[in-house]
């Protein structure tokens, strides 16, 4: 295709280092020059996912990572690498003349159906994180078969993190919160299957049955069906005022119910319970948040960060109601209030339990697939059935490190699995080896973790929690396996690559502000 598009003067090329990315502007257009190897290469300066200034990612060899929730880039094209950004980047030829580096933009390719014909249907359950990214990568991989998707739910796919922070806080509206618009799936050639709830797998057969009477064969199989909140068992669940959150359709209605109250309790003291709190806070409602430990999120974050954490909901009105438990949810024709272990009691119109999620997993129960509730697979995501692959939430998954299965609710995670499931689904063999990221915003803090940290026996820190500039790295039999960070971006990005590479950095170094981390990878 010939590229009709104008070259456009940027900085002069003695401006450009080798492995560090910079910021130029054309009109209100951010682009970023990078120079790799002696080449210099010219992209959008805005990561697809929500808007990261990509100059301030980390630049390996061709592969640019984005600061804010490390999608990667490759700079040479603008292609992503890894979500959770979805679509690619704007991508400039460069030019230098005169000392000077020119660039101008080349026409974007959109993702399509691919041509040529293949008679075989790819089924996939689930539009979440893990199955949306498995359905976009078969068609970017070239698949031109049938790829349908099936949910329970009755919309779209949509971006489910972002339920309990800009949607509960109502900075984000409903149209915004969809991955992608109707009818881009039309023209990527998916197949989305609304209301469309499985009953039952049947490996040897290859098929689906539906709740909804239908029944569906496949080729290959994914399996997306993520998480399901946990209920806690105990009386008023079922009164009017008493929510869990996984979906859109949970957020809705939470949502409703805040704009008419003006307390509300939070049952369950992890990122989800929190991050509801931070979002009812910022709607001005009264916010109680009551959880059987002592310190917040400790067997994730540590004591440090988890203290802070709760000093700065406490800081923004939240009353904490820690080492104690939910009784009983009391109220007449709606929630009125709770009744603690202890014996209190708190006045509450809305309650909102965010306890944890129970793998969905119940309609392989006549399969061969399950193990405990879960579904193990090997390295490219494939289960005891050749045929039937799975992801996310419900996957028991081999650490690329340790080989120990693993098993984490994170959404970069799930879309990640998602994209190598859709490669192996598509007879691509190659082993996983991302390493799991998630993110947490409370407030104007947003916290990033990296790693499988499993029950760490030391955690060493860089730097201060009270100046928000903390990174947190946690050990196991003396190799660093996570690492946590408020703030630090850089050193973060850096010390994911350590993880990555096997954690070979005793905790001294780690802590010595001295020491340049770029030396342990
Ligand atoms: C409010 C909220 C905020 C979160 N925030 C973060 C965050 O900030 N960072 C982070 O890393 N993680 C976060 N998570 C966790 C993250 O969203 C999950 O780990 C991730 O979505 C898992 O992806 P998945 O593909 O396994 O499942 P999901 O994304 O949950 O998708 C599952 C899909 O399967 C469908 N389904 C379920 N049962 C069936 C069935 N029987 N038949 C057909 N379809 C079915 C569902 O309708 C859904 O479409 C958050 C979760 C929630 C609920
Ligand atoms: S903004 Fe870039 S990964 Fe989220």
């Amino acid at each position: 295709m010939k590229n009709k598009n104008k070259w456009r003067k940027t900085v002069a090329e003695s401006k450009l280092q080798e492995g560090v990315p910079l910021k130029t502007r054309l009109g209100t257009q951010a682009v970023v020059l990078a120079r790799s190897e002696g080449w210099i290469y010219a992209m959008g300066g805005k990561c697809t996912h929500y808007g990261g200034p990509l100059e301030k990612g980390r630049l390996q060899g061709h592969i640019l990572t984005c600061p804010w929730h490390t999608a990667r880039f490759d700079i040479m094209s603008g292609d992503v690498k890894a979500p959770p950004a979805l679509e690619d980047l704007s991508h400039y030829e460069t030019k230098v003349e005169a000392g000077d580096v020119y660039v101008r933009k080349v026409p974007a390719e959109k993702l399509s159906v691919p041509s040529g014909t293949d008679s075989r249907a790819f089924l996939i359950l689930g539009t979440g994180a893990g199955g949306l990214n498995a359905a976009l990568t078969l068609r970017k991989l070239g698949f031109a078969g049938r790829v349908l998707l099936a949910t329970s739910e009755a919309d779209l796919p949509y971006d489910r993190p972002a339920l309990s922070k800009g949607f509960l806080a109502g900075e984000t509206a409903k149209d915004e919160i969809f991955l992608e618009p109707a009818p881009a799936y039309r023209r990527f050639g998916l197949e989305i299957l609304m209301n469309h709830r499985a009953t039952c797998v049947d490996p040897k057969k290859k098929t689906v049955e539906f709740a909804n009477g239908r029944r569906l064969r496949y080729h290959k199989l994914l399996l997306a069906t993520g998480g399901s909140p946990r209920v806690p068992e105990i009386k008023g669940i079922r009164l009017p005022g008493f929510f869990v959150l996984r979906s859109l359709r949970d957020a809705l209605a939470i949502s409703a119910a805040v704009a008419r109250a003006k307390t509300a309790a939070v049952i369950g003291g992890s990122f989800l319970g929190l991050e509801v709190a931070a979002s009812l806070r910022s709607r001005g409602l009264m916010v109680h948040v009551i959880a059987p430990e002592t310190v917040l999120m400790a067997h994730v974050f540590g004591p440090r960060i988890g203290g802070f954490l709760k000093r700065r909901h406490e800081e923004n009105g939240v009353v904490f109601h820690l080492g104690r438990t939910v009784a009983e949810i009391s109220g007449g024709r709606r929630v009125n209030g709770l009744l603690l272990s202890d014996g209190s009691r708190i006045a509450a119109e809305i309650v909102i339990a965010g306890i944890g999620v129970v793998p969905v997993t119940g309609y392989l129960r006549k399969s061969c697939l399950l193990d405990g509730g879960v579904v193990p697979v090997d390295t490219r995501f494939r289960t005891r059935d050749p045929n039937v692959f799975a992801v996310g939430d419900i996957a028991l998954v081999p650490d690329p490190l340790t080989g120990e299965a693993r098993r984490v609710e994170h959404w970069v995670e799930a879309e990640r699995q998602g994209r190598h499931a859709a490669m192996g689904m598509a007879g691509i063999e190659e082993a996983y080896r991302e390493t799991p990221f998630f993110w947490t915003n409370q407030y104007d803090l947003s916290i990033k973790y990296a790693g499988y940290a499993g029950p760490f026996d030391r955690i060493a820190y860089r730097g201060d929690i009270e100046a928000e500039k903390i990174l947190a790295g946690y050990y196991r039999e003396g190799i660093l396996r996570a690492v946590a960070a408020l703030g630090r971006t850089k050193e973060f990005l850096t010390a994911l690559e350590i993880v990555k590479a096997g954690g070979r950095i005793p905790p001294a170094r780690f802590r010595d502000p001295g020491f340049d981390m770029a030396e342990a990878i």
